[in-house]
């Protein structure tokens, strides 16, 4: 969600900000803003606004010597996006400068207990943050002030703190939403995301929650202290090198991210195969094969795409590894959790290791003593961390809001594992899997015909693809992909159950896509297909040549049954990321979206 830089040092801070922010920005946002401070008219300056980051460079200019800044971009939870609520904040005195990232449960009881003199200007709870600062500083330093404010705050937070009567020293806190440090001779960066520090940062320092930084210049050299939010020292993490290759956060040539990363999807099975390759095999650790031991069912928790890839990682441990499991949705676990059968274990699925919602449920399980496994995108992330054990995609960065080598990674690894947790070792997953990767590459080099497809077939406001099975999980995704970047009313709904309501809605012009990779529902499928044709739905069928009859629209090169996610899902993808196109739509930052969503 929300992004947040800091930055004190010799370069010009404004550049850091912004183009941390810049960085920042796939993670989704509304408005943005700056605060830095002017050393000529020895004053800060603010500049914010809804809208792109790229308006920070084109409408302001910054002087050269400015040193100390902060910037935000913001994905609005209190208050409707606007400059008014854009941050920077300031407290009423104007002596004090935040950037928040998440949400505070209790601001109204806050303002009504200790601020009832305060005027505020903005609806966000933010702006309560600063004013308690404020109000304690009267009587407090002001790292007790800062202090006491987090002692009463409840909710998400990670913030940055300008006092402005002080321009060497930055205050920064962080609990439950995502804040590192990245350090260089340089000066001393703070952002919400490793990226942010990318040219500006020679290593970097995961952070625990309750971690309470404050940032100092001292005789031109910077440093920083780290204290929990009592006021204890904490240990310094282990420092990080910034091993980034920038070219993997360009487009590469591609005019969006999106399609880069679709296009990609074969180099990250190919790159997953070799991560896991094992004398000629594809396996997990012995370690994490062991957390399985005695295991009598497995929970799949996460969110979103990642939930789609868990619906179909229940069936390789079902079909494949024989272990009984469920998928639950994470938000939907953490307040309506089922009977947990002894003997069980979690598995959540994130792709940026940040969701809130899958966070949450990791406490509770963890807390009541089961044995966790993240499989995650980011090895830094906090759910691979607090996990007991976590499995990487290497999917590389992932930048497009609309996910999509991830979801594909997600579902190669969860093949690994179940196929290692198998007695029988039952599939041949280094042919399977590099057949997989050259059906992807077929269909992604024929994806100017798909192009053509959807200019003929998605013209309606309303769409909807049906399947069975495995097909109807991909449906799933399929309709996510195309809702969440073309706005359009998209359902993925399984083939037989079309009758039972939503046929309803098929009218003369609704498409209805059919996937059918699987031979013994491929009849079953087809006859719901002619249903909505009888309705004078506009009909469209995704199928495997093992699968294909007649005139099929777009026919995949044959993989094996369980891997057919893998490719039917590449179609899905592409359908949606032209139609975004076609309309015109910002298709890696759509509307009201964030990357990683860090509240809950
Ligand atoms: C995917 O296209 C979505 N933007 C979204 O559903 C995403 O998959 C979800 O928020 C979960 O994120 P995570 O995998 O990083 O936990
Ligand atoms: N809750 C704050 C607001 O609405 C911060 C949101 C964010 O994380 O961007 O302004």
């Amino acid at each position: 969600m929300c992004g947040i830089v800091g930055y004190i040092g010799n370069q010009k801070a404004s550049d850091v900000i912004i183009k941390g922010l810049e960085r920042l920005e796939y993670r989704g946002y509304d408005s943005c803003g700056i605060s830095y401070y002017d050393p000529n008219n020895k004053k800060f300056v603010t500049n914010k606004d809804r809208g792109r980051v790229a308006n920070l460079y084109n409408q302001y200019s910054y002087p050269d010597n400015n040193h100390y800044a902060i910037g935000h971009t913001r994905w609005a939870t209190h208050g409707v996006a606007n400059q008014n609520n854009s941050h920077p904040h300031y407290s009423q005195s104007k002596r004090f400068i935040i950037v928040h990232n998440g949400v505070i449960d209790n601001h109204k009881e806050l303002v009504f207990k200790y601020l009832n003199d305060y005027e505020f200007i903005s609806d966000t709870d933010t702006e309560v943050i600063v004013n308690l600062v404020e109000e304690f500083s009267k009587k407090l330093s002001i790292e007790e002030a800062i202090r006491k404010t987090i002692s009463l705050l409840e909710g998400s937070f990670a913030f940055l703190i300008i006092d402005t009567e002080n321009i060497d020293t930055l205050y920064a806190v962080k609990n439950k939403s995502p804040l590192l440090i990245g350090e260089s001779d340089k000066g001393i960066v703070l952002g919400s995301d490793v990226l942010a520090f990318v040219n500006y940062a020679d290593y970097y320092y995961l952070l625990e929650d309750n971690s309470f930084i404050i940032v100092k210049r001292d005789n031109g050299n910077f440093k920083f202290n780290l204290y929990d939010t009592i006021g204890f020292d904490l240990e310094v993490p282990e420092k990080q090198k910034m091993d980034f290759v920038t070219d993997e956060l360009g487009k590469a040539g591609y005019e969006h991210y999106m399609l880069k990363e679709i296009s990609e999807q074969p180099a990250v099975i190919r790159k997953i195969m070799s991560q896991y390759m094992v004398d000629n095999e594809l396996k997990v650790s012995p370690e994490i094969k062991a957390m399985f031991t005695d295991i009598k069912k497995v929970y799949i928790l996460a969110a979103g795409t990642s939930y789609h890839a868990g619906l179909i990682g229940r069936v390789y441990f079902e079909e494949i590894a024989k272990i009984p499991s469920e998928v639950f949705i994470a938000s939907e676990f953490a307040y309506n959790e089922p009977l947990i059968e002894p003997d069980s274990m979690f598995v959540l699925i994130s792709q940026s290791g940040e969701t809130a919602d899958l966070r949450s449920c990791l406490i509770n399980v963890k807390e009541q003593g089961y044995k966790t496994l993240t499989i995650t995108n980011v090895g830094s992330s906090t759910l691979a961390r607090e996990a007991d054990q976590y499995l990487n995609i290497f999917a590389g960065t992932e930048i497009a809001v609309a996910s999509t080598k991830a979801y594909v990674g997600q579902i190669a690894v969860l093949a690994i594992l179940a196929n290692t947790l198998s007695k029988q070792h039952s599939l041949d997953l280094v042919s399977e899997m590099s057949r997989a990767a050259v059906s992807m590459e077929n269909i992604i080099d024929k994806r100017d015909y798909i192009s053509e497809i959807v200019e003929q077939v998605i013209i309606s406001h309303d769409c909807f693809y049906i399947g069975r099975g495995l097909d109807y999980f991909v449906c799933l995704e399929a309709a996510l992909k195309l809702k969440e970047i073309t706005y359009l009313n998209t359902m993925g709904i399984p083939a037989g159950e079309l009758k039972h309501g939503t046929m309803a809605l098929i009218e003369k012009d609704v498409p209805v896509i059919a996937i059918i990779s699987q031979d013994h529902i491929n009849n079953n499928t087809r006859s719901n297909l002619e249903e909505a044709k009888a309705r004078e739905g506009t009909p469209l069928i995704i199928s495997l040549d093992n699968t294909s009859k007649g005139n099929d629209d777009i026919v995949l090169m044959d993989v094996h049954r369980l891997l057919s996610p893998l490719v039917t899902v590449i179609p899905a993808q592409l359908i949606a990321y032209y139609k975004a196109v076609e309309l015109d739509y910002d298709v890696d930052k759509p509307r009201n979206l964030a990357k990683s969503a860090t509240v809950e």
